[in-house]
């Protein structure tokens, strides 16, 4: 997502910045800028696309900020569109009259404190909540003529995620920052008296030594003669490996992306989840207009998010909801009429099979949209409208936060068109929004949970199969487990709906066969409790995962105490993560990069 770069020293400033934020591309983006400050001269370059289309404009055009004996601040910052689309107006740094700033994270009172800024005589020229921080910064400015206490007074009136650099001209030396939410990070630089700032490491790598990783609430000033810190801090060295950076020190990408997903989910609600409603501005409100049913199309791990939205949409928004494998959709010659609303989802946007059911959607005269986590893929090219994931890049092959974020943004597009409908009850809607909320704690990896999956996995590396099984949305949860399993294990697994394995699979069931049951609590607990006591009957091993204690488990992993299916839905989708990544370590496979996979799929 958004990635945040400062530099104060005597070196080429741009250079350092447009460098920095190479190092951040592994991250995502659709807008880069940076903004240069040397005595009383500001530059500003911004530019949509890649950080090359950036750089040009910064050689072509600088003319200040060239003399290396001065010191020259900048910062810089790419931006992942979540208020107002990708635009140069929209990127950051943002300019009052005589300050500029770059943020990462959302500022929920950005609306009052707009209007109260407008009031008293400020222009807005972007749609981002990002731009109120520096026309408060100035609104203090000039009245106190004090920065310090300007800075202090703003961050004090900011609700939600804020990480911020600040560069003003009424204090030209300095750079002010403070981190509350998304990561910051302070490094000396080898030269005297430089100071970096990165959102994460990457950046600082090979450029300075010791670093400072603020914790939430932190704020200050740097200048070339010191750092003043708001509280105390430790300094820690910096690893010296880019790639192992670039994992946060993770083992694997799978690994990374398994623990992150908690703050993933932040952003793809961000500015979607308000406090009584769900709002998509890429929708329009006719969307549903001559509209009967759904129709899903997607492929692997997508196919699974699929899935479990046609629960929801069929549960929530009271509209019929089909899904179809996108490679047998397209042979099929589908009966496509034009009060079916057609949604692909897709991580990458170009899998070449629900690329091309799209098309045969858009031709049929169906209304489209693309559910996907890359900007300006084919898919969202096509598309009448596309919906981003907002995950971020997803590097390992086996598709994890990928998953999550379509979950949670296919669950509140239920929620929405439930409410354009008029089908969704007041106080259900507060229940649904208000466990939204509680997502990103049930997607934490606890390290009891994480141990746990290690030290199960050794006991799961033979045997002659897999059986992922439950019911509801549970059962393309185990869909997408066994998936997982056989993507990086290449041990033999299946998913299957619980209530299905005595028509035929429970005759497979004996010790070797290795049974993973998704036991929630809140949705047919006894009927899967049933489904389970026959696999145990017939001396399949189990191991179940649940809230609530299993006697007849021969392992058990015990997931939170929730009150409702789909927080529990979360938390166990995490277990499947661990444990299908573990067996994977134990079994010496490549985790990321596992065999005959490719992770982004452009043939049929
Ligand atoms: C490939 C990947 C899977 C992914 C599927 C669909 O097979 O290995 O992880 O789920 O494509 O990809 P998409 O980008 O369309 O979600």
């Amino acid at each position: 997502m958004c990635g945040i770069v400062g530099y104060i020293g005597k070196k080429d400033t741009k250079s350092i910045l447009i460098e920095g934020l190479k190092e951040l591309e592994y991250r995502g983006y659709d807008s880069a800028g940076i903004a240069l400050l040397q005595n009383d001269k500001i530059e500003v370059f911004k530019a949509v696309g890649k950080i090359k289309n950036l750089e040009e404009k910064v050689l072509q055009n600088t003319t200040c900020c060239t003399n290396f004996d001065t010191l020259t601040l900048g910062i810089g910052h790419t931006r992942w569109a979540t208020h107002g689309k990708p635009t140069e107006l929209n990127a950051h740094p943002h300019l009052g009259v005589y300050s500029y700033v770059v943020h990462n994270g959302i500022i929920e009172n950005y609306k009052e404190l707009k209007e109260e800024l407008t009031l008293s005589g400020h222009i807005f020229v972007s749609q981002t909540d990002t731009e109120v921080i520096v026309h408060l910064f100035e609104y203090y400015f000039n009245q106190y003529n004090d920065a310090n206490r300007s800075f202090k007074e703003t961050i004090e009136r900011l609700h939600g995620a804020y990480s911020i650099l600040l560069i003003t001209k009424s204090e030209p030396n300095k750079i002010f920052f403070m981190k509350h939410g998304s990561p910051l990070a302070i490094a000396k630089g080898n030269d005297d008296g430089e100071i970096y700032f990165a959102s994460s490491d990457a950046p600082l790598i090979g450029l300075a030594n010791d670093v400072v990783y603020l914790e939430d609430g932190m704020s200050g000033v740097a200048s070339i003669y010191g750092i003043e810190f708001s509280h105390s801090v430790q300094w820690s060295t910096l690893p010296t490996n880019k790639l192992f950076a670039q994992k946060n020190g993770f083992r694997f990408f799978m690994e990374k992306e398994i623990y992150e997903q908690k703050d993933v989910v932040v952003d793809s609600m961000m500015g979607r989840l308000k406090d009584d409603t769900i709002v998509f501005d890429e929708l329009t409100h006719d969307i549903l207009e001559g509209i009967n049913e759904i129709k899903i199309c997607a492929c692997g791990t997508s196919y699974h998010a699929g899935l479990t939205a046609s629960y929801l949409f069929e549960r929530l928004s009271k509209i019929r909801c089909t899904v179809e494998i996108a490679s047998e959709f397209r042979y099929k010659e589908p009966l496509l009429t034009p009060d079916t609303l057609f949604i692909v989802i897709s991580q990458s946007g170009e899998t070449a099979d629900t690329l091309e059911a799209l098309k045969m959607a858009k031709n049929g005269g169906l209304k489209s949209i693309a559910v996907c986590n890359v900007d300006n893929s084919s898919m969202t090219r096509v598309a009448d409208a596309t919906i981003l994931l907002r995950a971020g890049i997803e590097k390992g092959v086996a598709s994890t936060k990928a998953f999550s974020t379509q979950t949670v943004v296919l669950w509140m597009m239920s929620l929405y068109f439930g409410t354009i409908r008029g089908v969704l009850a007041k106080e259900k809607l507060e229940i649904e929004l208000q466990t939204l909320r509680e997502i990103p704690n049930s997607l934490k990896v606890e390290d009891k949970l994480h141990e746990k999956c290690r030290r199960l996995s050794k006991r799961y590396l033979h045997g002659h199969g897999f059986f992922f099984i439950g019911r509801d949305v549970f059962f393309p949860l185990a869909l997408e487990g066994a998936l997982k399993l056989k993507e990086i294990s290449y041990l033999h697994a299946e998913g299957y709906p619980a209530g299905e394995m005595k028509h035929g699979p429970i005759a497979l069931a004996d010790p070797e066969l290795f049974t993973i049951a998704l036991m929630p609590q809140h949705l047919h607990y006894d009927k899967i409790k049933s489904n389970v006591e026959e696999l145990s009957a017939r001396d399949s091993t189990i191991c179940a995962i649940s809230p609530l204690p299993f006697e007849l488990s021969d392992d058990f992993i015990n997931t939170k105490k929730t009150n409702h299916y789909m927080l529990e839905f979360f938390e166990m989708l995490i277990v499947l993560q661990l444990f299908s990544m573990e067996i994977s370590v134990r079994l010496g496979n490549d985790v990321d990069m596992p065999r005959n996979l490719a992770k982004s799929v452009t043939v049929e």
